[in-house]
């Protein structure tokens, strides 16, 4: 059997912790859990640190924090590590530095030393990360496109932000899947919803364990932030003729969002996929006739 273990959202930061205090601690609670899954894969949608665009030493930190849990695993950055765009990173110019230079001089791309698209096969499946930003000044999308296009089996793509609304009240109504990637967002789904054996998109970002079903029973799932909160992300098994998921619950906070944005909504409902059984997505999906 494969198992991939989707988590996301880490926010590592190096001492003296500032946007989270305790975040490495909270961290250091789920290296248990992830190693007790036995996973083929650990795959991380982003958000590794807090401040790395603006200071690749916190980039070092998450590498050598992701290189020590001694489980193979597969990162992209997200908004914190790889700034989406020049507006985001005027608004938060220590958080979201945006760094106008090619991806190879990138903080990111200096520290993990890889691609903008990296391409991994766990048993029958193929897994397509993807690390984008604004107007893709790296080329992500057509590497994307030619990895889509050569495809001979079921595959998962990876990225951190969602690509359609994750929850349809609160703060996730409109944060999350815009203000980030505008101009290539569709252009990155419509990618996917045209390759039929494209079965789960998974993404990071929200900070909310969430599901979503799109065009043709592609699978938009989100990991919640296993620092900072919701710790919570996902085990996907191949069993048969389908993808299984469950929840995976971190040793992190339960939440992330405080009460008053979440539109009259419990918190951990808010936050966490509540699902008793797990969700079966088939590796084959129908095509249009
Ligand atoms: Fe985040
Ligand atoms: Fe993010």
């Amino acid at each position: 059997m494969t198992r991939i273990v989707h988590v996301s959202d880490l926010h590592y930061e190096l001492a003296p912790e500032r946007l989270k205090p305790g975040v490495r601690q909270l961290l250091d609670q789920s290296v248990p859990i992830l190693k007790e899954t036995h996973p083929d894969l650990v795959v991380v949608t982003g958000d590794l640190t807090s401040y790395g665009c603006f200071d690749r030493n916190q980039l070092v930190g998450v590498h050598r924090w992701l290189e020590e849990l001694g489980l193979a695993y597969l990162a992209i950055p997200g908004n914190h590590d790889f700034s989406a765009n020049v507006a985001r990173g005027n608004l938060y110019p220590i958080m979201e530095t945006y760094e106008a230079v090619p991806w190879d001089q990138t903080n990111f791309a200096q520290t993990f030393h890889q691609g903008p698209l990296v391409t991994v096969q766990e048993g029958p499946l193929t897994l397509l990360a993807v690390a984008l930003r604004e107007g893709d000044p790296d080329g992500s999308l057509a590497q994307l496109a030619v990895a889509l296009q050569n495809l001979d089996g079921p595959a998962i793509v990876l990225g951190h932000y969602p690509l359609v609304v994750t929850k349809d009240v609160g703060v996730l109504a409109t944060f999350g899947y815009q203000g980030y990637i505008d101009a290539v967002r569709d252009q990155l789904l419509n990618l996917l919803l045209a390759q039929p054996l494209v079965r789960a998109y998974l993404c990071g970002h929200v900070h909310a364990q969430t599901v979503t079903v799109l065009d043709g029973g592609l699978v938009q799932l989100s990991a919640g932030g296993l620092g900072p909160g919701a710790s919570a992300g996902w085990v996907i098994d191949v069993v048969g003729a389908n993808l299984e998921v469950r929840s995976l619950r971190g040793g992190g906070p339960e939440i992330f969002w405080p009460g008053e944005m979440l539109g009259d909504c419990d918190s951990l409902d808010y936050h966490l996929w509540c699902g008793s059984e797990p969700l079966a997505i088939p590796l084959g999906r129908a095509v249009a006739s």
